[in-house]
Protein backbone atom coordinates (compact mmCIF):
# COMPACT_ATOMS: atom_id res chain seq x y z
CA UNK A 1 0.00 0.00 0.00
CA UNK A 2 1.00 3.37 -0.92
CA UNK A 3 1.06 6.26 1.82
CA UNK A 4 -1.14 9.41 0.72
CA UNK A 5 0.20 12.25 -0.59
CA UNK A 6 -1.80 15.11 -0.14
CA UNK A 7 -0.52 18.04 1.39
CA UNK A 8 -2.30 18.41 4.60
CA UNK A 9 -2.77 22.12 4.92
CA UNK A 10 -5.24 21.55 1.81
CA UNK A 11 -7.42 19.07 4.12
CA UNK A 12 -11.11 20.26 5.68
CA UNK A 13 -9.53 19.16 8.54
CA UNK A 14 -6.43 21.41 9.13
CA UNK A 15 -8.20 24.70 7.19
CA UNK A 16 -10.97 24.19 10.57
CA UNK A 17 -8.53 23.65 13.12
CA UNK A 18 -7.06 26.75 11.34
CA UNK A 19 -9.90 28.45 12.05
CA UNK A 20 -9.95 27.39 15.50
CA UNK A 21 -7.07 28.33 16.70
CA UNK A 22 -7.77 31.94 15.16
CA UNK A 23 -10.71 32.33 17.28
CA UNK A 24 -9.20 30.31 20.65
CA UNK A 25 -5.87 31.33 20.65
CA UNK A 26 -6.22 33.83 23.14
CA UNK A 27 -8.17 31.39 25.70
CA UNK A 28 -5.72 30.83 28.65
CA UNK A 29 -5.09 27.49 30.42
CA UNK A 30 -6.30 29.21 33.28
CA UNK A 31 -9.67 29.72 31.84
CA UNK A 32 -9.97 26.18 30.53
CA UNK A 33 -9.51 25.02 34.17
CA UNK A 34 -11.36 27.40 35.43
CA UNK A 35 -14.35 26.92 32.96
CA UNK A 36 -14.50 22.68 33.63
CA UNK A 37 -13.62 21.73 37.03
CA UNK A 38 -13.51 17.87 35.47
CA UNK A 39 -10.87 18.65 32.95
CA UNK A 40 -8.30 16.65 34.22
CA UNK A 41 -10.57 13.68 34.03
CA UNK A 42 -11.60 14.34 30.59
CA UNK A 43 -8.40 14.59 29.02
CA UNK A 44 -6.21 11.61 30.52
CA UNK A 45 -5.45 8.31 29.46
CA UNK A 46 -4.79 5.70 32.18
CA UNK A 47 -3.14 2.43 30.12
CA UNK A 48 -1.34 -0.36 31.98
CA UNK A 49 1.58 0.78 33.92
CA UNK A 50 1.11 4.52 32.31
CA UNK A 51 -0.74 7.53 33.23
CA UNK A 52 -0.76 10.39 30.91
CA UNK A 53 -2.88 13.70 31.72
CA UNK A 54 -2.74 15.84 28.55
CA UNK A 55 -5.23 18.66 30.33
CA UNK A 56 -2.48 20.87 30.86
CA UNK A 57 -2.72 21.56 27.08
CA UNK A 58 -4.17 24.36 25.30
CA UNK A 59 -7.37 22.50 23.88
CA UNK A 60 -10.86 22.07 24.16
CA UNK A 61 -13.39 18.66 23.07
CA UNK A 62 -13.57 20.66 19.69
CA UNK A 63 -10.12 21.15 19.18
CA UNK A 64 -9.12 17.55 20.02
CA UNK A 65 -12.18 16.37 17.85
CA UNK A 66 -10.86 18.85 14.96
CA UNK A 67 -7.43 16.84 15.47
CA UNK A 68 -8.68 13.35 15.62
CA UNK A 69 -10.76 14.66 12.44
CA UNK A 70 -7.25 15.08 11.14
CA UNK A 71 -5.65 11.92 11.85
CA UNK A 72 -9.37 10.04 9.89
CA UNK A 73 -8.45 12.26 7.04
CA UNK A 74 -5.56 11.28 6.68
CA UNK A 75 -6.79 7.96 7.23
CA UNK A 76 -3.99 7.27 9.51
CA UNK A 77 -5.76 3.90 10.43
CA UNK A 78 -4.71 2.12 7.11
CA UNK A 79 -1.47 3.82 7.34
CA UNK A 80 -0.75 2.47 10.85
CA UNK A 81 -1.63 -0.83 8.77
CA UNK A 82 0.92 -0.14 6.14
CA UNK A 83 3.61 0.16 9.04
CA UNK A 84 3.02 -2.49 10.92
CA UNK A 85 1.81 -4.67 8.07
CA UNK A 86 5.48 -4.55 6.22
CA UNK A 87 4.26 -2.29 3.30
CA UNK A 88 7.39 -0.58 1.63
CA UNK A 89 6.13 2.74 3.26
CA UNK A 90 9.97 3.73 3.03
CA UNK A 91 9.37 4.68 -0.62
CA UNK A 92 12.74 6.49 -0.77
CA UNK A 93 14.69 3.40 0.06
CA UNK A 94 12.27 1.01 -1.10
CA UNK A 95 12.02 -0.85 2.58
CA UNK A 96 9.69 -1.72 4.71
CA UNK A 97 9.64 -0.30 8.29
CA UNK A 98 9.57 -3.63 10.52
CA UNK A 99 11.11 -2.97 14.13
CA UNK A 100 7.87 -3.64 15.40
CA UNK A 101 8.50 -7.22 14.23
CA UNK A 102 11.25 -7.41 16.66
CA UNK A 103 9.44 -7.38 19.72
CA UNK A 104 6.28 -9.26 18.05
CA UNK A 105 5.45 -12.04 19.80
CA UNK A 106 6.70 -15.48 18.48
CA UNK A 107 3.98 -16.89 16.96
CA UNK A 108 3.33 -13.57 14.88
CA UNK A 109 3.40 -13.65 10.53
CA UNK A 110 4.83 -10.58 9.79
CA UNK A 111 5.62 -10.54 5.85
CA UNK A 112 8.25 -8.59 4.26
CA UNK A 113 9.29 -9.12 0.57
CA UNK A 114 7.26 -12.20 0.71
CA UNK A 115 8.34 -13.70 3.39
CA UNK A 116 7.54 -14.05 7.14
CA UNK A 117 10.57 -12.86 8.74
CA UNK A 118 9.62 -14.31 12.19
CA UNK A 119 11.60 -16.90 11.90
CA UNK A 120 14.81 -15.33 11.17
CA UNK A 121 13.82 -12.84 13.96
CA UNK A 122 13.50 -15.77 16.17
CA UNK A 123 16.57 -16.90 15.54
CA UNK A 124 18.86 -13.83 16.11
CA UNK A 125 16.95 -13.34 19.42
CA UNK A 126 17.90 -16.96 20.41
CA UNK A 127 21.68 -16.61 19.33
CA UNK A 128 21.29 -13.23 21.72
CA UNK A 129 20.01 -15.25 24.56
CA UNK A 130 22.53 -18.31 24.01
CA UNK A 131 25.77 -15.34 23.73
CA UNK A 132 24.50 -13.24 26.33
CA UNK A 133 24.37 -15.95 28.72
CA UNK A 134 27.69 -17.49 27.70
CA UNK A 135 29.33 -14.16 28.68
CA UNK A 136 27.66 -13.45 31.89
CA UNK A 137 28.08 -16.72 33.29
CA UNK A 138 31.90 -16.87 32.36
CA UNK A 139 31.34 -19.59 30.29
CA UNK A 140 32.87 -17.86 26.74
CA UNK A 141 36.70 -16.76 27.94
CA UNK A 142 39.05 -13.78 26.85
CA UNK A 143 41.67 -15.28 24.91
CA UNK A 144 43.89 -15.89 28.95
CA UNK A 145 41.38 -17.60 29.75
CA UNK A 146 39.41 -14.82 31.82
CA UNK A 147 36.23 -14.13 31.98
CA UNK A 148 34.90 -11.19 30.49
CA UNK A 149 34.54 -8.14 32.68
CA UNK A 150 33.84 -5.33 30.32
CA UNK A 151 31.77 -5.10 27.22
CA UNK A 152 32.98 -2.23 24.40
CA UNK A 153 30.18 -1.03 22.17
CA UNK A 154 31.54 0.30 18.87
CA UNK A 155 28.57 2.15 16.58
CA UNK A 156 27.47 5.34 15.93
CA UNK A 157 23.74 7.41 15.67
CA UNK A 158 21.32 4.56 15.64
CA UNK A 159 24.00 1.65 16.55
CA UNK A 160 25.01 3.54 19.87
CA UNK A 161 22.53 6.03 20.66
CA UNK A 162 19.78 4.08 21.72
CA UNK A 163 21.77 0.76 23.83
CA UNK A 164 23.82 3.85 25.34
CA UNK A 165 20.65 5.14 26.35
CA UNK A 166 18.96 2.08 27.49
CA UNK A 167 21.99 0.75 29.21
CA UNK A 168 21.97 4.01 30.95
CA UNK A 169 18.39 4.04 32.35
CA UNK A 170 18.62 -0.05 32.81
CA UNK A 171 21.88 0.33 35.55
CA UNK A 172 19.54 -0.47 38.47
CA UNK A 173 19.24 -4.14 36.54
CA UNK A 174 23.06 -4.43 35.53
CA UNK A 175 25.27 -7.44 36.15
CA UNK A 176 28.89 -7.18 36.78
CA UNK A 177 30.06 -6.59 33.26
CA UNK A 178 30.85 -2.77 32.92
CA UNK A 179 29.64 -1.58 29.34
CA UNK A 180 31.24 1.24 26.96
CA UNK A 181 30.84 2.89 24.22
CA UNK A 182 32.98 4.45 21.77
CA UNK A 183 31.06 6.18 19.16
CA UNK A 184 32.99 9.48 17.53
CA UNK A 185 35.50 9.70 15.45
CA UNK A 186 37.52 12.03 17.91
CA UNK A 187 40.73 9.54 18.30
CA UNK A 188 40.74 11.04 21.93
CA UNK A 189 36.86 9.77 23.11
CA UNK A 190 38.35 5.75 22.02
CA UNK A 191 41.71 6.71 23.62
CA UNK A 192 39.84 7.52 26.89
CA UNK A 193 37.62 4.22 26.65
CA UNK A 194 40.72 1.82 25.57
CA UNK A 195 42.68 3.60 28.98
CA UNK A 196 40.72 1.62 31.16
CA UNK A 197 40.77 -1.77 29.44
CA UNK A 198 42.28 -4.84 29.96
CA UNK A 199 42.65 -6.94 26.23
CA UNK A 200 42.25 -10.01 28.51
CA UNK A 201 38.85 -9.56 29.35
CA UNK A 202 37.02 -7.04 27.26
CA UNK A 203 34.57 -8.13 24.41
CA UNK A 204 33.62 -5.68 21.69
CA UNK A 205 30.74 -5.50 19.53
CA UNK A 206 31.19 -3.61 16.40
CA UNK A 207 27.56 -2.39 15.48
CA UNK A 208 27.05 -0.88 11.80
CA UNK A 209 24.44 -1.84 10.10
CA UNK A 210 26.12 -0.81 6.46
CA UNK A 211 29.73 -1.51 8.03
CA UNK A 212 30.82 1.15 6.25
CA UNK A 213 30.25 4.00 8.63
CA UNK A 214 33.53 6.05 8.55
CA UNK A 215 33.24 6.34 12.43
CA UNK A 216 32.79 2.90 13.25
CA UNK A 217 35.49 1.45 11.04
CA UNK A 218 37.76 3.59 12.01
CA UNK A 219 36.71 3.15 16.03
CA UNK A 220 37.23 -0.56 14.93
CA UNK A 221 40.30 -0.78 13.29
CA UNK A 222 42.21 1.61 16.02
CA UNK A 223 41.11 -0.97 18.84
CA UNK A 224 41.87 -3.73 17.21
CA UNK A 225 45.61 -2.57 16.02
CA UNK A 226 45.40 -1.75 20.46
CA UNK A 227 44.42 -5.10 21.12
CA UNK A 228 46.81 -7.11 18.58
CA UNK A 229 49.59 -5.47 20.81
CA UNK A 230 48.69 -7.74 23.34
CA UNK A 231 46.86 -10.74 21.60
CA UNK A 232 47.84 -12.94 18.65
CA UNK A 233 45.54 -12.72 15.43
CA UNK A 234 43.87 -15.49 15.86
CA UNK A 235 42.38 -14.58 19.37
CA UNK A 236 39.96 -11.91 17.50
CA UNK A 237 37.46 -14.39 16.80
CA UNK A 238 37.46 -14.45 21.17
CA UNK A 239 36.66 -10.73 21.42
CA UNK A 240 35.11 -9.97 18.39
CA UNK A 241 31.79 -9.97 17.36
CA UNK A 242 29.61 -7.84 14.91
CA UNK A 243 25.93 -6.63 14.13
CA UNK A 244 25.45 -5.97 10.77
CA UNK A 245 23.33 -6.53 7.62
CA UNK A 246 26.82 -6.68 5.45
CA UNK A 247 28.36 -9.79 6.09
CA UNK A 248 31.19 -9.89 3.22
CA UNK A 249 32.40 -6.69 4.58
CA UNK A 250 32.41 -7.95 8.36
CA UNK A 251 34.21 -11.19 7.39
CA UNK A 252 36.80 -8.90 5.46
CA UNK A 253 37.52 -7.22 8.85
CA UNK A 254 38.62 -10.45 10.36
CA UNK A 255 35.59 -11.54 12.33
CA UNK A 256 34.50 -15.09 12.71
CA UNK A 257 31.12 -15.91 11.00
CA UNK A 258 29.99 -17.58 14.05
CA UNK A 259 30.26 -14.19 15.99
CA UNK A 260 28.40 -11.49 13.37
CA UNK A 261 25.02 -11.31 14.46
CA UNK A 262 22.77 -10.40 11.10
CA UNK A 263 19.74 -7.71 11.23
CA UNK A 264 17.71 -6.35 7.83
CA UNK A 265 17.48 -3.54 5.97
CA UNK A 266 14.03 -3.15 6.92
CA UNK A 267 15.41 -1.96 10.33
CA UNK A 268 16.00 1.90 10.38
CA UNK A 269 18.94 2.13 12.37
CA UNK A 270 17.56 4.85 14.70
CA UNK A 271 15.19 2.29 15.67
CA UNK A 272 16.79 -0.81 16.00
CA UNK A 273 17.81 -0.99 19.58
CA UNK A 274 15.10 -3.71 19.53
CA UNK A 275 17.66 -6.14 16.80
CA UNK A 276 20.70 -7.37 17.27
CA UNK A 277 21.50 -3.82 17.89
CA UNK A 278 20.59 -4.43 21.43
CA UNK A 279 23.18 -7.01 22.13
CA UNK A 280 25.18 -4.61 24.23
CA UNK A 281 21.67 -4.02 26.22
CA UNK A 282 21.33 -7.58 26.70
CA UNK A 283 24.83 -8.46 28.28
CA UNK A 284 24.82 -5.62 30.33
CA UNK A 285 21.38 -6.31 31.85
CA UNK A 286 20.79 -10.24 31.17
CA UNK A 287 18.26 -11.68 28.23
CA UNK A 288 15.26 -11.62 30.55
CA UNK A 289 15.73 -7.95 31.44
CA UNK A 290 16.36 -7.35 27.38
CA UNK A 291 13.37 -9.54 26.87
CA UNK A 292 10.98 -7.54 28.71
CA UNK A 293 12.85 -3.95 27.12
CA UNK A 294 11.28 -5.54 23.73
CA UNK A 295 7.74 -6.62 25.02
CA UNK A 296 6.97 -3.49 26.70
CA UNK A 297 7.34 -1.98 23.38
CA UNK A 298 5.06 -4.87 21.98
CA UNK A 299 2.49 -3.93 24.62
CA UNK A 300 2.73 -0.69 23.44
CA UNK A 301 2.80 -1.96 20.03
CA UNK A 302 -0.81 -3.49 20.40
CA UNK A 303 -2.30 -0.24 22.25
CA UNK A 304 -1.48 1.26 19.46
CA UNK A 305 -2.60 -0.82 16.61
CA UNK A 306 -5.84 -1.13 18.56
CA UNK A 307 -7.05 1.99 20.74
CA UNK A 308 -9.59 4.85 19.37
CA UNK A 309 -7.59 7.33 18.54
CA UNK A 310 -9.08 9.67 21.65
CA UNK A 311 -7.49 6.90 23.90
CA UNK A 312 -4.30 5.87 21.89
CA UNK A 313 -1.00 8.12 23.79
CA UNK A 314 0.77 8.29 20.57
CA UNK A 315 -1.66 9.31 18.26
CA UNK A 316 -2.64 11.98 21.21
CA UNK A 317 0.79 13.04 21.77
CA UNK A 318 1.30 13.92 18.20
CA UNK A 319 -1.67 15.42 17.39
CA UNK A 320 -1.03 18.37 19.93
CA UNK A 321 2.24 18.38 19.24
CA UNK A 322 0.77 19.34 15.66
CA UNK A 323 -0.99 21.36 17.50
CA UNK A 324 1.66 23.80 18.76
CA UNK A 325 4.14 23.05 16.11
CA UNK A 326 1.42 24.00 13.13
CA UNK A 327 -0.77 26.31 14.64
CA UNK A 328 0.44 27.82 17.58
CA UNK A 329 4.24 28.17 15.52
CA UNK A 330 5.98 26.47 18.89
CA UNK A 331 9.21 25.22 17.28
CA UNK A 332 10.61 22.89 19.87
CA UNK A 333 9.48 20.47 22.59
CA UNK A 334 11.63 19.82 25.46
CA UNK A 335 11.57 16.20 27.76
CA UNK A 336 12.31 16.55 30.89
CA UNK A 337 12.45 12.98 32.82
CA UNK A 338 12.45 13.13 36.51
CA UNK A 339 14.92 10.37 37.13
CA UNK A 340 18.74 10.56 36.47
CA UNK A 341 18.58 7.05 34.91
CA UNK A 342 16.95 8.70 31.78
CA UNK A 343 19.24 11.18 31.17
CA UNK A 344 20.25 10.37 27.54
CA UNK A 345 16.52 9.90 26.47
CA UNK A 346 16.64 13.15 25.14
CA UNK A 347 19.45 12.93 23.15
CA UNK A 348 18.36 9.75 21.76
CA UNK A 349 14.86 11.01 21.23
CA UNK A 350 17.05 13.42 19.23
CA UNK A 351 18.06 11.26 17.19
CA UNK A 352 14.63 9.32 16.54
CA UNK A 353 12.58 12.71 16.27
CA UNK A 354 14.68 15.37 13.90
CA UNK A 355 16.59 12.36 11.69
CA UNK A 356 12.73 11.28 10.81
CA UNK A 357 11.01 14.26 10.77
CA UNK A 358 13.20 16.82 9.56
CA UNK A 359 12.69 16.33 5.83
CA UNK A 360 11.45 19.96 3.72
CA UNK A 361 10.18 17.55 1.01
CA UNK A 362 6.30 16.22 0.67
CA UNK A 363 5.58 12.55 -0.23
CA UNK A 364 4.34 13.81 -3.30
CA UNK A 365 7.90 15.15 -3.81
CA UNK A 366 7.20 18.91 -3.82
CA UNK A 367 8.41 21.35 -1.18
CA UNK A 368 6.20 21.85 1.85
CA UNK A 369 4.90 24.79 2.74
CA UNK A 370 4.09 24.16 6.42
CA UNK A 371 6.26 23.29 9.47
CA UNK A 372 7.69 19.72 9.90
CA UNK A 373 9.82 18.14 12.50
CA UNK A 374 10.10 19.65 15.95
CA UNK A 375 13.23 20.22 17.68
CA UNK A 376 13.78 17.98 20.58
CA UNK A 377 15.65 18.71 23.58
CA UNK A 378 16.02 18.08 27.42
CA UNK A 379 17.52 17.27 30.89
CA UNK A 380 16.49 15.09 33.72
CA UNK A 381 14.80 17.38 36.04
CA UNK A 382 15.33 18.59 39.11
CA UNK A 383 19.01 19.47 37.54
CA UNK A 384 17.64 21.27 34.63
CA UNK A 385 15.29 23.43 36.68
CA UNK A 386 18.44 24.65 37.77
CA UNK A 387 19.32 24.82 34.20
CA UNK A 388 16.87 26.22 31.63
CA UNK A 389 13.66 26.27 33.39
CA UNK A 390 13.90 29.96 33.60
CA UNK A 391 13.45 30.22 30.12
CA UNK A 392 10.34 27.82 29.58
CA UNK A 393 8.76 29.30 32.75
CA UNK A 394 9.27 33.47 31.33
CA UNK A 395 11.14 33.87 28.18
CA UNK A 396 9.07 34.52 25.21
CA UNK A 397 8.91 31.16 23.51
CA UNK A 398 6.34 28.69 23.66
CA UNK A 399 7.70 25.30 24.66
CA UNK A 400 5.29 22.40 25.22
CA UNK A 401 7.31 20.13 27.47
CA UNK A 402 7.01 16.59 28.33
CA UNK A 403 7.54 15.55 32.00
CA UNK A 404 8.43 11.63 32.51
CA UNK A 405 8.06 10.56 36.16
CA UNK A 406 7.48 7.65 38.22
CA UNK A 407 5.49 6.57 41.21
CA UNK A 408 7.96 4.31 42.94
CA UNK A 409 11.82 4.97 42.84
CA UNK A 410 14.16 2.06 42.85
CA UNK A 411 15.97 2.51 45.81
CA UNK A 412 12.65 3.08 47.58
CA UNK A 413 14.64 6.56 49.59
CA UNK A 414 11.10 8.22 50.14
CA UNK A 415 12.48 11.62 51.60
CA UNK A 416 14.19 11.77 48.04
CA UNK A 417 11.58 10.53 45.78
CA UNK A 418 8.79 12.94 47.49
CA UNK A 419 11.02 15.63 46.87
CA UNK A 420 12.10 14.64 43.42
CA UNK A 421 8.23 14.19 42.72
CA UNK A 422 6.78 17.50 44.69
CA UNK A 423 8.92 19.48 42.06
CA UNK A 424 7.84 17.39 39.28
CA UNK A 425 4.00 18.82 39.90
CA UNK A 426 5.16 21.84 40.93
CA UNK A 427 6.59 22.78 38.18
CA UNK A 428 3.59 21.53 35.65
CA UNK A 429 1.47 23.47 37.78
CA UNK A 430 3.44 26.80 38.07
CA UNK A 431 3.71 26.29 34.36
CA UNK A 432 0.01 26.41 34.03
CA UNK A 433 -0.98 28.55 36.86
CA UNK A 434 1.94 31.56 36.70
CA UNK A 435 2.05 33.66 39.33
CA UNK A 436 -0.34 36.58 38.91
CA UNK A 437 0.09 40.23 40.35
CA UNK A 438 -2.27 39.88 43.03
CA UNK A 439 0.09 36.95 44.37
CA UNK A 440 2.90 39.22 44.17
CA UNK A 441 1.84 41.90 45.99
CA UNK A 442 0.61 39.81 49.09
CA UNK A 443 4.02 38.50 49.00
CA UNK A 444 5.42 41.65 48.98
CA UNK A 445 3.43 42.89 51.27
CA UNK A 446 4.51 39.98 53.99
CA UNK A 447 8.03 40.87 53.06
CA UNK A 448 7.23 44.60 54.13
CA UNK A 449 8.67 45.91 50.67
CA UNK A 450 8.82 49.80 50.19
CA UNK A 451 5.99 50.72 47.76
CA UNK A 452 8.68 51.89 45.37
CA UNK A 453 10.91 49.25 45.72
CA UNK A 454 7.74 46.94 44.95
CA UNK A 455 6.27 48.88 42.04
CA UNK A 456 9.82 47.90 40.19
CA UNK A 457 9.85 44.80 41.30
CA UNK A 458 6.35 43.91 40.19
CA UNK A 459 6.55 42.74 36.46
CA UNK A 460 9.63 40.90 37.14
CA UNK A 461 7.84 38.39 39.41
CA UNK A 462 4.85 38.30 37.60
CA UNK A 463 4.62 34.91 35.69
CA UNK A 464 1.68 34.48 32.74
CA UNK A 465 1.69 30.48 33.11
CA UNK A 466 -0.31 29.12 30.23
CA UNK A 467 2.40 26.62 29.34
CA UNK A 468 1.37 23.43 27.93
CA UNK A 469 3.14 20.05 29.73
CA UNK A 470 1.99 16.83 29.04
CA UNK A 471 2.56 14.51 32.04
CA UNK A 472 3.64 10.93 31.85
CA UNK A 473 3.53 9.33 35.07
CA UNK A 474 4.73 5.77 35.14
CA UNK A 475 4.62 3.18 38.31
CA UNK A 476 8.30 2.49 37.93
CA UNK A 477 11.23 2.75 36.05
CA UNK A 478 11.67 -1.31 34.63
CA UNK A 479 12.65 -2.88 31.14
CA UNK A 480 9.08 -3.38 30.50
CA UNK A 481 7.77 0.39 30.97
CA UNK A 482 11.69 1.97 29.56
CA UNK A 483 10.47 -0.48 26.25
CA UNK A 484 6.47 1.15 26.28
CA UNK A 485 8.07 4.35 26.98
CA UNK A 486 10.74 4.10 23.49
CA UNK A 487 8.03 2.76 21.31
CA UNK A 488 5.72 5.61 22.53
CA UNK A 489 7.63 7.94 21.12
CA UNK A 490 8.64 5.76 18.26
CA UNK A 491 4.90 6.09 16.77
CA UNK A 492 4.07 10.02 17.89
CA UNK A 493 7.08 10.01 15.38
CA UNK A 494 5.50 7.71 13.05
CA UNK A 495 1.93 9.44 13.66
CA UNK A 496 3.72 13.23 12.99
CA UNK A 497 5.49 11.80 9.48
CA UNK A 498 1.98 10.96 8.50
CA UNK A 499 -0.09 13.76 8.92
CA UNK A 500 3.37 16.33 7.25
CA UNK A 501 3.12 13.89 4.68
CA UNK A 502 6.74 13.00 4.53
CA UNK A 503 9.35 10.16 4.22
CA UNK A 504 10.25 9.84 8.02
CA UNK A 505 12.48 6.35 7.21
CA UNK A 506 15.20 7.48 5.35
CA UNK A 507 18.09 10.19 6.21
CA UNK A 508 19.54 11.61 3.31
CA UNK A 509 19.88 15.03 4.84
CA UNK A 510 23.11 13.52 6.86
CA UNK A 511 24.53 12.30 3.10
CA UNK A 512 26.15 15.18 1.80
CA UNK A 513 28.15 15.95 5.13
CA UNK A 514 29.45 12.50 4.98
CA UNK A 515 30.59 12.38 1.25
CA UNK A 516 32.29 15.99 1.59
CA UNK A 517 33.71 14.90 4.91
CA UNK A 518 35.50 12.19 2.64
CA UNK A 519 36.94 14.45 -0.07
CA UNK A 520 38.19 16.46 2.52
CA UNK A 521 40.52 14.05 3.98
CA UNK A 522 41.44 13.42 1.00
CA UNK A 523 42.77 17.31 0.69
CA UNK A 524 43.79 17.36 3.97
CA UNK A 525 46.10 13.80 3.15
CA UNK A 526 47.49 15.43 0.26
CA UNK A 527 47.87 18.98 1.61
CA UNK A 528 46.39 19.85 -1.66
CA UNK A 529 43.29 22.10 -0.88
CA UNK A 530 41.11 22.66 -4.31
CA UNK A 531 37.74 24.16 -5.31
CA UNK A 532 36.20 25.52 -2.26
CA UNK A 533 34.50 28.43 -1.32
CA UNK A 534 36.88 30.81 0.15
CA UNK A 535 35.75 30.33 3.66
CA UNK A 536 36.15 26.66 3.60
CA UNK A 537 39.19 26.89 2.01
CA UNK A 538 41.33 29.56 4.69
CA UNK A 539 40.04 27.12 7.58
CA UNK A 540 41.79 24.29 5.52
CA UNK A 541 45.05 25.97 5.00
CA UNK A 542 45.15 27.27 8.03
CA UNK A 543 44.77 23.93 9.48
CA UNK A 544 46.93 21.86 6.98
CA UNK A 545 49.61 24.53 8.01
CA UNK A 546 49.19 24.16 11.75
CA UNK A 547 48.63 20.28 12.07
O1 LIG B 1 23.37 9.26 11.04
C1 LIG B 1 23.10 8.58 9.86
C2 LIG B 1 23.07 7.11 10.04
O2 LIG B 1 22.87 6.53 8.80
C3 LIG B 1 22.00 6.68 11.02
O3 LIG B 1 20.75 6.57 10.49
C4 LIG B 1 22.56 5.41 11.56
O4 LIG B 1 21.95 5.11 12.76
C5 LIG B 1 24.01 5.77 11.69
O5 LIG B 1 24.27 6.60 10.58
C6 LIG B 1 24.99 4.61 11.74
O6 LIG B 1 24.96 3.79 10.61
P1 LIG B 1 25.52 2.33 10.62
O7 LIG B 1 24.78 1.53 11.64
O8 LIG B 1 25.31 1.81 9.23
O9 LIG B 1 26.99 2.39 10.96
Amino acid sequence: MNLNTENPSTLKAWKKLQAHFEATHQTTLQELFAADSTRAEKFNIQWNDFLVDFSKNKITKETLDLLLDLANEVDLKSAIAAYFGGALINKTENRAVLHTALRAEDNAVIMADGKNVMPEVIAVKNKIKQFTHEVVSGIRKGYSGLPFTDVVNIGIGGSDLGPDMAVEALQFYKNHLTTHFVSNVDGDHVNEVIKKLNPETTLFVIVSKTFTTQETLTNAITIKDWFLKSAQPEDIAKHFVAVSTNIEKVTAYGIDPENIFPMWDWVGGRFSLWSAVGLSISLAVGFEHYNNLLKGAQEMDEHFKSAAFDQNIPVILALLSIWYNNFYGAESEALIPYTQYLKKLAPYLQQATMESNGKSVGRDGKPVDYQTGTIIWGEPGTNSQHAFFQLIHQGTKLIPTDFIGFVHSLYGNKDHHDKLMSNFFAQTEALLNGKTENQVLAEFKKQELSAKKAAFLLPFKVFTGNKPTNTILIQKLSPKTLGALIAMYEHKIFVQGIIWNIFSYDQWGVELGKQLANSILEEIESGVVKNHDSSTELLLNYFIKNS
